[in-house]
């Protein structure tokens, strides 16, 4: 079982995350995590605290001249900006954040829970899916986000070309639409106003066959959906058609399936191929060997420059909301914790499918189903024949 948890709080010392059940025998890229990292600090509409910190990890366990052991490895990243008790307490609670019922339900200050709810965890969760990232690659499992939509402006992809989207200022692969969008950026920040959107994560190489359809807990869509609406300020999340699909007939939304003879080698698909992937890749819980594509959405950030109307805590009066200092708009940066919390969840999934205690067993055991499912394919004329 591929597991994690973090800790650590916006203004702490550090932020730190132990991953357990990690395979041995992966080289691990740390530049590759830190460049994730830092997409994760970039994005037109950030606020001043993307300046203060440089994010790169630091690995203090689970990995031995560069290769991962098997044991729990230990991702930890250090606060900059670190200066938790010097912090005042706010006076009135920020609707649309933690401050209110987080601090009646663990009867504290506003400031200890949001100082743990704050969206800063999400680094570490980059760096967690970063990590999980260089086992996919390893068997030829890719991931990709890019932002589809901000502020109401709608960007759809004009290529696949990552090169695009890293040339983006907001992350799209739409050059036409970024002129649109970074203009209202703008004037949402002259206004005190914020913007939120659109993000799109797309796993390619992805074989047929992981999560399950036997058990809530098992199942692919369920497990990506909880984990990515986990994230800070998503608040809807859709796999390939999403809420479309309930607005379509049945023969609209349904993928016809084809078969392949030339390509009934393939590993991943078996020579089964669907022309059209409404289903993003998932069906039944369960992986089907088209690319997975999960779809989130991102509430605008809730502390306004112009404060929003509260109540403050100690004589209940009306009082504009405390301000913290904040992004204007962080919809790019969401689609990088996407992409990667995504990549987590799938290797999370590979792991349990092909009990991977190291690199070399996923690798052995991804060969030994496939060459079963080969099997069980070239005799099911005589299976159902024999009842
Ligand atoms: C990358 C990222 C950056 C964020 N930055 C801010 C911010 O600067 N100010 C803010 O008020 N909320 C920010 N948020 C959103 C809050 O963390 C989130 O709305 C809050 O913790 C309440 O959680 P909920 O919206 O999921 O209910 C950010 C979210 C993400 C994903």
């Amino acid at each position: 079982m591929l597991r994690y948890l973090t800790a650590g709080e916006s203004h702490g010392p550090a932020l730190t995350a132990i991953v357990e059940g990690f395979p041995s025998g992966v080289a691990i890229d740390k530049t590759f995590i830190d460049r994730e990292l830092e997409r994760r600090q970039g994005g037109y509409g950030r606020g001043k605290r993307q300046k203060l910190e440089t994010d790169r990890v630091i690995i203090d366990s689970g990995t031995f001249h560069g290769v991962s052991t098997g044991a729990p490895i230990t991702l930890r990243l250090i606060n900059n900006d670190a200066k938790l008790e010097r912090l005042a307490e706010p006076a009135s609670p920020r609707g649309g954040h933690i401050d209110l019922a987080g601090s009646i339900n663990y009867q504290t200050g506003i400031r200890q829970v949001l100082e743990r709810a704050s969206a800063r965890e999400t680094a570490l969760r980059v760096a967690v899916g970063a990590l999980a990232r260089l086992l996919l690659r390893a068997v030829g499992i890719e991931v990709f986000g890019y932002v589809s939509e901000l502020g109401g402006i709608a960007a759809p992809p004009l290529s696949r070309d990552l090169s695009v989207r890293d040339a983006s200022p907001v992350y799209t692969l739409n050059p036409e639409a970024d002129v649109a969008i970074v203009a209202a950026i703008d004037a949402a920040q002259k206004a005190g106003d914020t913007l939120g959107g659109v993000v799109e994560a797309v796993v390619t190489g992805c074989p047929m066959g992981l999560g399950s359809h036997v058990q809530y807990d098992r199942k692919l869509d369920a497990r990506l959906a909880a984990a990515v609406m986990s994230i800070q300020a998503i608040k809807a999340v859709e796999i390939g058609l999403g809420v479309e699909a309930a607005r379509r007939p049945g023969s609209k939304v349904m993928d016809p399936i084809q078969f392949d003879p030339d390509h009934a080698e393939d590993d991943r698909r078996f020579g089964f191929r669907r022309p059209t992937n409404n289903a993003g890749g998932i069906e039944g819980g369960t992986s089907n060997g088209e690319p997975i594509v999960v779809r989130a959405f991102k509430k605008p950030i809730s502390t306004l420059a112009a404060r929003g109307p509260s109540v403050n805590m100690a004589t209940k009066s009306p009082t504009p909301a405390s301000y913290e200092r904040s992004d204007v708009c962080a919809v790019p940066a969401a689609s990088v914790i996407v992409e990667n919390v995504v990549a987590f969840e799938i290797a999370s999934a590979l792991v349990e499918k092909y009990v991977g205690t190291s690199l070399e067993a996923v690798q052995a055991a991804l060969a030994a189903i496939h060459t079963l499912n080969r099997q069980h394919l070239a005799s099911w004329g005589e299976e159902q024949a024999s009842g």
